[in-house]
């Protein structure tokens, strides 16, 4: 079943920065981009498991901090000429409270 989930304030976050949090098995980063929106993705880079909260974000790809592969933020997957996906997290921005929502 899906949920709703209030996880952050747009304050909270730098641009080009993250946040990780747990929601049952699932661990999840939360990013906000340098045009102010927020993309959430599956913590875990599919090549060995690097925790790509850690990453650096670049354009709406970010960096993992273990052997660099690119992911996108949009859609998940792998810049080549790796390859692979994360899963993807819808999120909204309240724009009265700039509380962050994700669904998971
Ligand atoms: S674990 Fe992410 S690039 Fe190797």
């Amino acid at each position: 079943m899906k949920q709703k989930l209030l996880v952050a304030n747009v304050s909270d976050i730098d641009r080009r920065g993250s946040r990780k949090l747990k929601v049952g098995d699932v661990d999840i980063a939360i990013f906000r981009m340098t045009d102010g929106s927020i993309l959430a993705v599956e913590n875990k880079c599919p090549h060995k498991g690097g925790q790509l909260s850690e990453g650096m974000v670049c354009g709406t790809a970010v960096h993992c901090p273990l052997h660099d592969w690119k992911i996108d933020l949009r859609n998940g997957r792998v810049h080549e000429p790796d390859e692979g996906c994360v899963k993807t997290f819808p999120t909204e921005i309240d724009e009265q409270n700039g509380a962050i929502y994700v669904t998971v």
